[in-house]
């Protein structure tokens, strides 16, 4: 496997290629969740890369840049088992020189949810995501649904500056007790790791009360709601039940099914925190018969 820091070394790698090409952009601290996006690269591309970096302009400055787990060592170790041709580990100065100054600018479906919880949050994984994309011209690149919002934004960066990449999304891989793997899960003790756990149980609850034929939006967001208020350590940020692509709430969730009229499926997300920790979680209400993993 090589470890490349350099743009330049990525792009000089990427030019000798020929064959399909699967990138994995991360932040590192790697889990399970993020090794089955490599999995999936893995199977459907003749070159895996992943890249590794702590993107700075997608923290708030009262959020938890500089104490974002790391482990490097680790990281590189479980890329090279997974398979992994290439990995980018760029410094911040290599992604952002001195004089960075153009952004991508995501609209409207990157200002509610998490995009109100943290401004100016989606501009940055966009402007790094686009970079990445720039230096790796990947044939897919492979994102989780447990970032709802950010795989949404993505998808629609893609699809408006027509960029000739496949986005593929991938399920929420969770710990045997329900609680959605996340980097962030390292900042929990074991008093707040109980307390998250409430946030997967009041998805799921809500999820069997839609299963059951509950249609009623509300009705839902406040059985989740209910569920977190009686775990007292934590504090919910928001709920959302939104149409699955547009991430704009919903009323009713029409017929047998998650669609919410035009577009098919809804999601239902949550945002919470455990002491300083802020984690996100969500289910997906799809249209059809398929039944997601929570
Ligand atoms: P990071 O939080 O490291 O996540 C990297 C990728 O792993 C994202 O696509 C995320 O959705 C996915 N992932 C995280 N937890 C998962 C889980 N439990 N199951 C399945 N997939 C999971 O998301 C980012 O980094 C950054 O914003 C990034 C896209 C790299 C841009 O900086």
């Amino acid at each position: 496997m090589i470890v490349e820091e350099t743009k330049s070394g990525v792009r000089a790698w990427r030019v000798g290629l020929s064959g399909s090409v699967g990138l994995v952009p991360t932040m590192g601290y790697l889990h399970a969740g993020h090794l089955s996006l490599v999995e999936r690269a893995r199977s459907e591309n003749d070159f895996v890369a992943a890249s590794i970096f702590v993107n700075p302009a997608q923290f708030g400055p009262a959020e938890d840049l500089s104490s974002y787990p790391r482990n490097m060592p680790g990281d590189l170790g479980m890329l090279e088992k997974a398979g992994v041709d290439l990995v980018f580990t760029p410094g911040p100065d290599e992604v952002y020189p001195v004089g960075f100054d153009t952004w991508v600018s995501p609209g409207a479906i990157a200002e509610r949810l998490e995009g109100a919880s943290r401004p100016g949050h989606f501009r940055g994984v966009a402007t790094v995501v686009l970079k990445l994309f720039n230096l790796f011209s990947p044939t897919r690149a492979y994102f989780g649904k447990k970032d709802a919002q950010q795989l949404r934004v993505i998808r629609k960066m893609v699809s408006d500056l027509d960029l000739p990449v496949e986005i593929i999304g991938m399920p929420t891989l969770r710990e045997a007790d329900g609680l959605a793997m996340s980097s962030r899960n390292a900042y929990l003790d074991a008093s707040g790791r109980e307390a998250a756990l409430q946030l997967s149980r009041a998805l799921r609850d809500a999820y069997a009360q839609w299963r059951a034929g509950t249609r009623d939006a509300d009705l839902l967001r406040r059985a989740v709601e209910a569920a977190c208020a009686a775990e007292p350590r934590l504090a919910l940020e928001y709920v959302s039940l939104a149409d699955g692509t547009t991430l704009e709430e919903v009323a009713t969730l029409i017929g047998e099914t998650g669609d919410t009229g035009d577009i098919q499926g809804a999601v239902l997300s949550l945002a919470a925190r455990v002491g300083r920790t802020r984690l996100i979680d969500n289910v997906e209400l799809p249209s059809g018969e398929t039944d997601p993993a929570l």
